[in-house]
């Protein structure tokens, strides 16, 4: 396929290409900087520089595509996570950016859009398996994901092919506030958000990025891409124990964090979430079944 990417030079985005490459399609991504023009180049990609929010420049751009793949974010780093200012560019890319998408598709005959949400927009659903069927839960923090949600849906109500893929918990090289956690687990300080028998559902950064290539033969349609085997969170927070090489460790901030209230629902709530569908429809199957092997896999410095 040919295909146009946005966010293809973040830390999913370069699996996704590299994805992308590997299962032989053509491939044109948003570069922001000659760094990543550069970066995209040596991996047989054409940069382009335009901006996600114009719609004239995107529709003149998107001709001949055979989908466009929205990834772009602009998630704050850690230090700044309960600050609700810090998110302003991230709502800002998932509501008027993932319209504008959507607008400029639709203008240039794209039959295909495939946009980036989470799954931890679900309410908490404690040891049950949660589908797709579940109804999301519209707190604050999870308006921008509906509403990118809604704009994929919009192009599929056009009779357009739009494939909304929720990921689970990032994790991985490259992903950065899981590299935070690694290096603080070999302090003997272990992050783990809420209750230790409420679930996680993590997705690898490259299983994320050969998912991202198989949703071009997805259906119409939500899909949650996590791994095959949610893990309780006092398992998770092992298996990165184990990763680190820490018999022991002292977890942080526990069920404290529930006092932080929507700010921190994300990431305290339990949530089991089934990868099923997008299994059964594309074939896809992530390369680490669980954090536990994804975690071992890891090393950092
Ligand atoms: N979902 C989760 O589980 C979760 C939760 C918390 C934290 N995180 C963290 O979030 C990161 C997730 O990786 P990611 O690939 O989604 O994020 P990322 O590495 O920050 O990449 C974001 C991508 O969007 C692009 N972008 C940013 N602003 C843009 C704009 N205004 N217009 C167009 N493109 C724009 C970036 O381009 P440039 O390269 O030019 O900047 C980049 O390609 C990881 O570091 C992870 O640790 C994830």
């Amino acid at each position: 396929m040919n295909v146009f990417i946005l966010g293809g030079t973040g830390a999913v985005g370069w699996h996704a290409v590299r994805a992308l490459r590997q299962h032989g399609h053509t491939v044109t991504a948003l570069a922001r900087s000659p760094e990543k023009a550069a970066k995209l180049t040596a991996l047989g990609v054409l940069p382009v520089s335009l901006s996600m929010f114009d719609r004239a420049a995107m529709t003149a751009a998107f001709q001949g595509y055979d989908a466009i793949i929205n990834l772009a974010t602009s998630i704050p780093p850690t230090s700044k996570f309960m600050q609700p200012d810090a998110w302003s560019a991230n709502t800002r890319i998932r509501t008027e950016g993932s319209a504008a998408v959507v607008d400029a598709a639709l203008a240039a005959g794209v039959p295909r859009v495939v946009q980036e949400s989470v799954c931890m927009i679900y309410p908490d659903a404690g040891a049950a398996w949660v589908s797709e069927e579940a109804i999301p839960d519209r707190f604050p923090m999870a308006l921008p994901n509906l509403a990118a949600e809604a704009n994929a849906q919009r192009f599929t109500g056009q009779g357009r092919i739009g494939v909304i893929l929720r990921f689970g918990w990032f994790y991985g090289p490259g992903a950065t506030h899981s590299e935070e956690f690694l290096r603080l687990a070999r302090w003997g300080v272990c992050i783990q958000m809420g209750a230790p028998n409420g679930y996680v559902s993590s997705i690898h950064m490259a299983d994320a990025g050969t998912a991202t290539e198989a949703a071009l033969r997805a259906p119409a349609g939500i899909y949650n891409i996590v791994d095959n085997e949610p893990l309780m969170k006092k398992h998770f927070a092992a298996a990165i124990a184990a990763a680190a090489g820490r018999s022991w460790y002292l977890r942080l901030p526990g069920r404290t964090a529930l006092l932080l209230g929507d700010r921190s629902t994300s990431l305290t709530r339990s949530l089991r979430v089934s990868n099923q569908r997008f299994r059964t429809a594309t074939g896809w199957e992530p390369q680490f079944p669980s954090a536990r092997e994804g975690w071992a896999a890891m090393t950092i410095t």
